[in-house]
């Protein structure tokens, strides 16, 4: 089960690497937003900190562009600044066209905004190196998702599609746990979710019990 950040926010990743050992980097215009960064140097200082690994990293288009020729051009000049960057494209159809297209240049996609099993499957049969089906945005409008994460599993499986299923959106540790189980590659997820669900309270209080027991042995 690979972990991703879902952040552009560069100390963030940088504590991510040293604590969570996490395989891959998402962005989105909203975390680029919030990195307080202009996009490309955000992007750029991003594609330096992961240089010489092969920690992918998801850099979205602008999502102005939804037709193919933009969205080609756009794709073409972010994967050049970083042999590191898979490149976001919404699930559209220019996206469908766009994706076996880059595909032949080595250009790998990622397809997001996916939010119904049949957008993943054409993203798969399109050729996307990975595709996100967002679990929160879903849950927040009521929507139940573990059957969602499992159909997206089970078409990726039944047809052999090479495409990794990255489960995003994701808000808490139920949601990691069930992503894992439905047998999804990847999670990506904030720092504070993963801080978060590494924490429970049975495990502070075991400690403090613990404590207690320790300081009243002695060592030798
Ligand atoms: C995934 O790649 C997306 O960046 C992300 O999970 C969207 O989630 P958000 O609502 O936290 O921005």
């Amino acid at each position: 089960m690979k972990l991703f950040l879902d952040s552009a926010i560069t100390e963030e990743i940088e504590y991510a690497m040293e604590y969570f050992d996490i395989d891959g980097i998402t962005t989105n215009p909203r975390h680029v937003q919030v990195s307080g960064k202009p996009f490309i140097q955000a992007i750029t200082e991003i594609g330096k900190l992961v240089e010489g690994t092969d920690l992918p990293v998801s850099v979205e288009v602008n999502p102005h562009f939804t037709e193919f020729d933009d969205m080609v051009k756009e794709a073409e000049k972010l994967a050049a600044m970083s042999p590191n960057f898979v490149i976001k494209l919404q699930c559209l159809e220019g996206s469908l066209k766009a994706i076996p297209y880059l595909k032949k240049q080595g250009i790998r996609v990622n397809c997001t905004l996916v939010f119904s099993s049949v957008q993943a499957m054409y993203a798969m049969r399109a050729g996307a190196y990975f595709v996100s089906p967002f679990i929160g945005w879903k849950e927040t409008n009521g929507e139940a998702v573990q059957e969602y994460i499992h159909e997206c599993v089970a078409i990726r499986d039944n047809f052999d599609f090479d495409t990794e299923i990255i489960v995003a959106a994701v808000r808490n540790g139920r949601q990691m746990a069930d992503a894992a189980v439905a047998g999804a590659d990847i999670v990506t997820a904030g720092l504070q979710v993963f801080k978060d669900a590494l924490d429970h309270p049975y495990t502070r209080d075991g400690i403090q019990k613990f404590i207690g027991f320790w300081d009243k042995t002695k060592y030798e």
